[in-house]
C-alpha cells in the first residue's frame, strides 16, 4: 500500500486511521476508532476484508497457494516433520530440540486415557448417531471432568487443558468410531505414536492381535499434519471468540467442533467422497459439472473452492500425490481415484472453473485415502477435528495471552421495524 494511513470523509468530517503492515501479507487498516470517530460501522459479512486479530501461528497467501506454520512451508513440514513435532510448533513457535519433542510426547502420552465415567456418555447417544454429534456432546463434557484446569486466568491451567485436549481427543475419536459399530472401546497404549495408538483404538479388537502398518500410520499423520491449522477460517473463529468471553478451553473446542461439522468446512470431506462415489464412473463427470454450473441447481462440486485460495490449495497437491502412494502401496485400486483425477482434470480446463479461481482444496483428496484406510465417511470430519484440535488451541492460547485481547462483539446493518407498541393477543 505504501501509504501511512487511510483517510475515511464522512458527513463532512474527515478521520484518519493507522495503516498496519505485518511481517508478510496484506496491509490492514486499524478501524477501532472508526466508530468514536465517524458514528458509522463497517458491513462485512463472512468477513471477506475483516481481521479479527493479529497472529504469528500461520499464513496464507491464497492467491499464490502458499500455507506457512511458524513460517515453514507446510509441503516441507508434511514430507519431512511428524505431527507431534508439529503440534509442538504451533504452540511454542520454534521446532523443538529432541529433549524439547521427548518431552513433549511423553506429556501428550501420559495425558490420552480419559475418565472412565465419559464412556457413560457414549451410551446416552443413540447407536446409529453421526460421530460429530457424538464429538460435539462429549468434548463439551470435558469440562465437568477436568474441574482443575478451567482457571483460563491460570497459565498452568491452561498448559494443562492445552495437553488434555491434544491428548483425549484422539482416544474420544476412536471411541465415537467404536461405539458406532458396536465393538468395545480401546484403551490407549503409551509405547504407541500419537498416530499408531489413534489406530490401534480405532481398528484393534480385544479377539485379535492389531498390526499398525507404517504406511497407513504415516498417511494417517501426514492427513493430521495438513489439517492441523489454518489460520482464521471459520472454525478457529469459533473458538476465538467463544474463548474471548472467558469460557473454559474444553467449552470452546467443542465450539469449534460444532463448527467444523457443516458440510461448507470440515463436512466437505465426507461429502466430496460420497459425490465421487454418486458419479461413480468418469463417463458422468460432465453431467456433474454441467449440475455444479448451472445457477438455479444448489450442487457444487464438493472439495473445490476455497474463500482464501485462489490458486492450487497447497494441502491438496501433498494428498493428491499421497493418494496415488497409499492406494498403490496397499494394494487398492479404488475407481473412485480415476474419477477423481479425471474430475479435476477437466474442471480446471473448464472456463467457469478457471474463471472463478476454483481449484481442488484439501477435502477433494482427503477422502479417498481414509476410505482406503477403512474409515466410513462418517468419520472423516471427526479425524479433521481431531488435527484441527492444535491448531484450536494453539489460536486459543495465543488469543488468551494477548493484551489486545477484548470479548468478540460484531455490530450490525439493522433492517428491522423501528419501534412499535406491542398489540395484545386479543386485538391480532
Ligand atoms: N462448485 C461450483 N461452483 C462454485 C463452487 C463449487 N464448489 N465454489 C464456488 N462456486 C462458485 C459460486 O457459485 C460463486 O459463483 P457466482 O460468483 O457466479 O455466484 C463463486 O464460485 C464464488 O463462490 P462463493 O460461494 O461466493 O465463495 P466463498 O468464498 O463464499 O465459498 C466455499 C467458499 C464455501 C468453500 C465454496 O467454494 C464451496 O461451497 N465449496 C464446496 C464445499 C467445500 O469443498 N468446502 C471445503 C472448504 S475447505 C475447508 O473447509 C477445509
Amino acid at each position: 500500500m505504501g501509504d501511512s494511513s487511510a483517510k475515511v470523509e464522512l458527513g463532512g468530517k474527515a478521520s484518519e486511521y493507522k495503516i498496519l503492515s505485518g511481517s508478510v501479507g496484506p496491509d490492514v487498516i486499524d478501524i477501532r476508532k472508526l466508530y468514536g470517530n465517524t458514528g458509522a460501522f463497517t458491513y462485512d459479512p463472512g468477513f471477506t476484508s475483516t481481521a479479527s486479530c493479529e497472529s504469528k501461528i500461520t499464513f496464507i497467501d491464497g492467491d499464490q497457494g502458499v500455507l506457512l506454520h511458524r513460517g515453514y512451508p507446510i509441503d516441507q513440514l508434511a514430507e519431512q516433520s511428524n505431527f507431534m513435532e508439529l503440534s509442538y510448533l504451533l504452540l511454542n513457535g520454534e521446532l523443538p530440540s529432541k529433549a524439547e519433542l521427548e518431552k513433549f510426547s511423553g506429556t501428550i502420552t501420559r495425558h490420552t486415557m480419559v475418565h472412565e465415567q465419559l464412556a457413560q456418555f457414549y451410551r446416552g447417544f443413540r447407536r446409529d448417531a453421526h460421530p460429530m454429534a457424538v464429538m460435539c456432546g462429549v468434548v463439551g463434557a470435558l469440562s465437568a471432568f477436568y474441574h482443575d484446569s478451567t482457571d483460563i486466568a491460570d497459565p498452568h491451567q491452561r498448559l494443562v487443558a492445552s495437553h488434555r485436549l491434544i491428548a483425549k481427543i484422539p482416544t474420544i475419536a476412536a471411541m465415537a468410531y467404536k461405539y458406532s459399530v458396536g465393538q468395545p472401546f480401546v484403551y490407549p497404549k503409551n509405547n504407541l505414536s500419537y498416530t499408531g495408538n489413534f489406530l490401534n483404538m480405532t481398528f484393534s479388537v480385544p479377539a485379535e492381535e492389531y498390526e499398525i502398518d507404517p504406511v497407513v500410520e504415516a498417511a494417517m499423520d501426514k492427513i493430521f499434519i495438513l489439517h492441523a491449522d489454518h489460520e482464521q477460517n471459520a472454525s478457529t473463529s469459533t473458538v476465538r471468540l467463544a474463548g474471548s468471553s472467558g469460557a473454559n478451553p474444553f467449552a470452546c473446542i467443542a465450539a469449534g467442533i460444532a463448527c467444523l461439522w457443516g458440510p461448507a468446512h470440515g463436512g466437505a470431506n465426507e461429502a466430496a467422497l460420497n459425490m465421487l462415489r454418486e458419479i461413480g464412473h468418469i463417463d458422468r463427470i460432465p453431467e456433474y459439472i454441467a449440475r455444479a454450473k448451472n445457477k438455479d441447481d444448489p450442487f457444487r462440486l464438493m472439495g473445490f473452492g476455497h474463500r482464501v485460495y485462489k490458486n492450487y490449495d497447497p494441502r491438496a497437491k501433498v494428498l493428491g500425490k499421497a493418494a496415488t502412494e497409499v492406494l498403490a502401496k496397499l494394494g487398492k485400486n479404488d475407481p473412485i481415484l480415476d474419477v477423481a483425477r479425471k474430475l479435476e482434470e477437466i474442471a480446471l480446463t473448464d472456463p467457469y472453473f478457471v474463471e472463478k479461481k476454483l481449484y481442488p482444496n484439501v477435502d477433494f483428496y482427503s477422502g479417498v485415502i481414509l476410505s482406503a484406510i477403512g474409515f466410513p465417511t462418517t468419520m472423516f470430519t471427526v479425524l479433521f477435528a481431531l488435527a484441527r484440535t492444535v491448531g484450536w488451541v494453539a489460536q486459543w492460547n495465543e488469543m488468551i495471552a494477548d493484551p489486545e485481547q477484548k470479548i468478540g462483539r460484531p455490530r450490525q446493518l439493522y433492517t428491522g421495524h423501528t419501534q412499535r407498541d406491542y398489540v395484545p393477543l386479543t386485538q391480532r
